[in-house]
C-alpha cells in the first residue's frame, strides 16, 4: 500500500512538472515583453539596414526609398498594428506570428519569402523591428491571448451550405460582395488606418489573397481581423462550429471545384 501511494504520488509529480514545462514553453514570450540582448538586435539591425529598409524606411516608418511606387504600402513599424496576428484585435502579434511573415511574406504584395534565412537571423529581425514600437516593450500590452479554434470540421457540402448562409448573415457580403468578388456595396472608398486606399479582397481568386488559404487560415483571419484595416474580427460572435462552417464555405469559393463553386443568394433564399 505505502510502495502503491509513493509511486502514483511521483506519477503526479512528473504529470505536473511536464504540464508546468508544456506552459512555460507554449506561453514563452507572450506572457511579459521579451528582452532581446545587444549582440541579437545588432545582428538584427544589420539584416534589416541591408534588406528590409529599402521597402520599411531605415526608421521603420515604412517610407523606405520603394514605397512610393508599391500599390499596398510597405507596414509602417512605430504603431505596432499588424494584420497577420494569432491574437485578439487589436493586440500585439506574437514573435512566432512575425517570423512566419518574414518567413512566407504575404501573397500578391512585394513583401516577399525571406525563406532562405536561418532560425537565428530570423528571431534577430523578429527582435529588432519590434525596437521600432514602444508598445512591445510596454508589460500593460502583455499577457497576449491568441484566438481559440475549437475543433475542425469535416469540409462538406452541408458545411459549406451553412456557411454560406453564415456569410450573409454576419454581413460579409457588404464588403465582399454576394458571391466573394471584393465587390459589395461598402466596398467603394474604404481606406486603411495609414490613410490607403483599400480593396476587400477578391475571395474567389486564390492568386490574390495575401494570407487565407486554406480553411484554418481563413478561420484565423476572420477571427483576429485583419488590424489596421477594415476587416473586423469576428471573434466570439458566433460558435467555433460555425466559425468553421463559414471557414469552409469561404474556401470552397477559393478553390472552385466541382460543387465548391460559389453558390449565389438566389439558391439559399
Ligand atoms: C520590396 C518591398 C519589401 C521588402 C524588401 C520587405 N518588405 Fe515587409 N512588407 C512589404 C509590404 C508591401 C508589406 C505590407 C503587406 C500588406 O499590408 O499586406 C510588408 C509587411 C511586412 C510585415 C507586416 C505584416 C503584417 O502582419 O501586417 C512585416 C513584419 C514585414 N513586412 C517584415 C519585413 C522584414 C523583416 C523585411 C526584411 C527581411 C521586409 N519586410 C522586407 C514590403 C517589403
Ligand atoms: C467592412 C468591410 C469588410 C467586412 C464586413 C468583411 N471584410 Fe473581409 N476584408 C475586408 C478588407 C478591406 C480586406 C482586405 C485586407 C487587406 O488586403 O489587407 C479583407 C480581407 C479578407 C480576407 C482575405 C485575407 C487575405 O488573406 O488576403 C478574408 C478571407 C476575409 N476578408 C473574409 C471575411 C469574412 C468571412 C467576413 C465576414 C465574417 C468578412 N471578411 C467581412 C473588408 C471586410
Amino acid at each position: 500500500m505505502k510502495i502503491y501511494s509513493t509511486s502514483s504520488m511521483f506519477v503526479v509529480a512528473v504529470i505536473t512538472a511536464s504540464l508546468f514545462s508544456l506552459g512555460w514553453i507554449l506561453l514563452g514570450g507572450n506572457d511579459t515583453p521579451e528582452k532581446a540582448d545587444p549582440a541579437t538586435l545588432a545582428k538584427g539591425k544589420t539584416l534589416y539596414d541591408d534588406i528590409c529598409a529599402t521597402c520599411h524606411g531605415i526608421n521603420g516608418n515604412g517610407d523606405g526609398v520603394l514605397a512610393a511606387n508599391l500599390q499596398t504600402k510597405p507596414r509602417n513599424f512605430t504603431s505596432g498594428t499588424f494584420k497577420f496576428r494569432s491574437t485578439l484585435s487589436g493586440q500585439l502579434p506574437t514573435d512566432e506570428d512575425l517570423s512566419i511573415t518574414i518567413k512566407s511574406g504575404t501573397h500578391s504584395t512585394a513583401m516577399t519569402t525571406f525563406e532562405t534565412f536561418s532560425p537565428q537571423q530570423i528571431w534577430a529581425l523578429v527582435q529588432y523591428i519590434k525596437t521600432f514600437s514602444p508598445r512591445f516593450s510596454d508589460s500593460n500590452e502583455y499577457p497576449l491571448k491568441t484566438i481559440s479554434y475549437g475543433n475542425e470540421i469535416p469540409f462538406t457540402r452541408e458545411s459549406i451550405a451553412k456557411g454560406r448562409k453564415a456569410y450573409v448573415e454576419m454581413q460579409c457580403n457588404k464588403c465582399h460582395g454576394d458571391a466573394g468578388e471584393g465587390d459589395g456595396p461598402s466596398a467603394e472608398s474604404l481606406v486603411d488606418n495609414w490613410g490607403d486606399p483599400i480593396q476587400p479582397s477578391d475571395l474567389t481568386n486564390l492568386s490574390a489573397l495575401k494570407f487565407a488559404t486554406s480553411p484554418a487560415e481563413i478561420f484565423r483571419t476572420f477571427a483576429t481581423g485583419l488590424d489596421g484595416t477594415p476587416m473586423p474580427s469576428y471573434s466570439g460572435a458566433m460558435p467555433d462550429s460555425a466559425m468553421w462552417e463559414l471557414a469552409d464555405y469561404v474556401y470552397s469559393l477559393q478553390t472552385h471545384q466541382g460543387y465548391y463553386e460559389p453558390i449565389r443568394v438566389e439558391e439559399t433564399k
